[in-house]
């Protein structure tokens, strides 16, 4: 077991149990675009998470979404998404988490998505399988994309940008079982992790979604790529993961423009 797992569990769970305790009150809103929000709750979550690892592992670095980078001195990073769902916990809407992942010299090594709302610890460690609350999670076995129930989102420059997913969704929606578009990216990951979801995409995401919830999906038995097919990393400017076996079928219909 890698000696920061229980370090990086203990941390959601506390993060976790933050946000849920400010959910219910009122927020303070600031807009870092058009529709992009930031409220006080993924800033406390934020100080809480970097603020530990700081104390506990002065050497490490950490990539976290509202703060300036930390260089580390090593070779291990954090990569923080400190509330994932943003929008959703601005308007009430309880679907949301943190997600924490621990990177290697550029490898994704450990990745933590935590569901505070309904108390769901998805865990990974490369090479050990994926976790919920302790019990290993495997992909689901849906073969056929017709019957497939898949997830996605939006970017913040849906308004501006003519790149913003709404023609993949309009022709991937009839090619499916249906499409969900839950507002939490790292979520929709550890849920695919989970057999709940049998694929996802997804443009524009930064290494704060991804990071944690592609070790969760590859982990748990499942495929992750561009949404072409190549190779997938953190910088990517498009993510498609699933089961795997209909991995090719989403690429076949995500390749028609
Ligand atoms: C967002 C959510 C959303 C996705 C956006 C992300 P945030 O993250 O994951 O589902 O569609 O692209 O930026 O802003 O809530 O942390
Ligand atoms: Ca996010
Ligand atoms: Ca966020």
């Amino acid at each position: 077991m890698l000696p920061w797992k229980s370090f990086a569990v203990d941390l959601a769970l506390k993060s976790g149990a933050l946000l849920k305790e400010k959910f219910s009150q009122t927020h303070e809103i600031n807009y870092k675009g058009e529709i992009n929000l930031v409220t006080e709750a993924d800033k406390m979550s934020e100080d809480l998470i970097i603020e530990a690892i700081s104390r506990n592992f002065p050497d490490h670095g950490v990539l976290s979404e509202e703060s300036p980078a930390i260089n580390g001195t090593g070779k291990l990073r954090w990569i923080i998404d400190p509330l994932d769902g943003t929008t959703n916990y601005a308007h009430g809407y309880p679907v949301f988490c943190v997600s924490i992942a621990l990177e290697n010299d550029g490898e994704v090594i450990l990745g933590v998505v935590y569901d505070p709302m309904r108390e769901e610890m998805f865990v990974a460690e490369r090479g050990e399988g994926a976790y919920l609350n302790d019990k290993k999670i495997s992909v689901s076995s849906i073969k056929n994309i017709s019957r497939s129930l898949l997830a996605t989102g939006f970017p913040y420059d849906i308004r501006e940008s003519k790149d913003n997913n709404l023609d993949y969704f309009n022709t991937m929606a009839v090619n499916v079982q249906a499409i969900r578009r839950a507002g939490a990216a790292a979520l929709d990951l550890a849920h695919l992790a989970a057999g709940r979801f049998d694929g996802f995409w997804e443009l524009k995401l930064k290494p704060w979604d991804t990071a944690a919830g592609c070790l969760l999906v590859t982990e748990a038995g499942g495929t992750v790529s561009d949404i072409a097919g190549s190779e997938w990393h953190l910088q990517s400017p498009n993510l498609l993961a699933s089961n795997g076996l209909i991995h090719e079928q989403m690429i076949k219909v995500l390749r028609f423009k």
